[in-house]
């Protein structure tokens, strides 16, 4: 089998990419290890930027989001037990939307299928071959049971910190930048209405928490926790006392408690793979980057590179000129480091350090009270959550 790119990945990146390449009509072919429903199925965060919406909707895929997404205009930050709002509409003019991520994925899939497009789900033993030469080859056993060698001009990395593509760039030829936080998020889905209109990140000498959302019938919610915390430790009970101590405050905020459906623990950590790029195979989203959630950051930064990956392939492919391929990495590693920053601030700002003193607790709030009082701050703060423009 022979396309011109072979996309790893049926992630937002990998989807987003090969939806791109078909509008410049350059074909591609998606290998992915695991079932459409599976993917279909998987709870994922799903704060999206406005230039991603905006990028979806121009794509033909973007109705949904709109119909069915809630769109926010700020959020509350909640410390020294007050709420404080972020206008982002007035600040900046822009907003996010609630959107679960599997729905988007959703809508992506069933269009790309629509349109006739090869994806091959639960492809086995995926690896990658000769990238640094100029037919890069994808390997797997298809769903099928059948093996197939599929030859490409280039390959699109798009499988998660988890797949074979960051792990095909020897150790020699990347430089791996990587930061553990002490601490993990435990999450919940409680089938619950609404606490608030707007997402709550609290902070609280308990640690930090995040109140969101799913649909209105059933919310998400997290608590810092420690990185080993055992979900089976806690019971419902529990969960919603340190929940609720951790959002208390003078006006009397109380959360709706409901069924919790799911209860885990995600691990915080930042990283980042450069060069994004060895040969012809290209890392794009969680392959070459991991942000902490707490900036809403990952699905967005997925997106905005492959917009810069498929400018970078339309240019490969209309001149044969390899330079365009060159300039992937460090254009698209210019907005990851920035996310990086950002998201590393939110964190930093808002979680307990559990080796923090009495000073760090107060530098945090004088930090807290500094952005939400002041407009320059917290036009930071809004014009970074919104998402900083993706050029076309
Ligand atoms: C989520 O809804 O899962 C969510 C929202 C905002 C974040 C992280 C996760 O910053």
């Amino acid at each position: 089998m022979r396309t011109r790119v072979g996309i790893v990945g049926a992630g937002p990146a990998g989807l987003v990419l090969s939806l791109l390449l078909a509008e410049r009509g350059i074909d591609s072919v998606v290998v992915e290890a695991r079932g459409r429903e599976e993917i279909e199925r998987t709870m994922r965060a799903g704060v999206l930027e406005q230039g991603t919406v905006e990028l979806l909707t121009d794509l033909g895929v973007g109705a949904r989001a709109l119909a069915e997404g809630a769109r926010h205009e700020g959020v509350e930050l909640r410390f020294d037990r007050r709420g404080h709002r972020i206008d982002f509409t007035g600040l900046t003019g822009r907003a996010v939307w609630l959107y679960p991520q599997h729905e988007v994925l959703k809508d992506l899939i069933a269009a790309r299928l629509a349109a006739g497009a090869d994806i091959r789900f639960g492809a086995r033993d995926v690896a990658l071959h000769d990238v640094t030469s100029d037919e890069p080859v994808i390997s797997f056993t298809g769903a099928d049971g059948a093996a197939v060698r599929l030859r490409c001009d280039v390959v699109a990395g798009c499988d998660g910190s988890a797949g074979v593509s960051r792990r095909t760039v020897p150790d020699g030829e990347r430089t791996d930048y990587f930061r553990a936080y002490p601490f993990g998020w435990f999450g919940i889905l409680a089938e619950a209405p609404r606490s608030s209109p707007e997402l709550v990140y609290a902070h609280s000498e308990r640690g930090f928490a995040l109140i969101s959302t799913r649909t209105p019938d059933v919310q998400r919610m997290y608590f810092q926790c420690a990185p080993d915390e055992r979900p089976q430790d806690w019971s419902d009970d529990r969960i919603w006392a340190e929940l609720n101590a951790r959002v208390a405050g003078e006006d009397g905020f109380t959360l709706n408690e409901g069924r919790i459906v799911d209860k885990s623990v995600i691990a915080m950590r930042s990283y980042v793979c450069e060069p994004m790029r060895h040969g012809r195979l290209f890392l794009a989203g969680d392959a070459a980057h991991v942000v902490p959630p707490t900036g809403a950051k990952g699905l967005n930064l997925a997106v905005a590179d492959v917009v810069v990956l498929a400018r970078a392939l339309e240019r490969f492919f209309a001149t044969g000129d390899t330079g365009s391929l060159e300039a992937y990495g460090p254009a698209a590693a210019r907005r990851v480091w920035r996310a990086q920053h950002f998201s590393w601030w939110m964190t930093s700002m808002l979680h307990r350090d559990p080796d923090g003193s009495p000073f760090d607790l107060k530098r945090q709030l004088g930090e807290l009270e500094l952005v939400a009082g002041s407009t320059a701050s917290a036009t930071h703060l809004a014009e970074a959550y919104t998402g900083w423009p993706v050029e076309r």
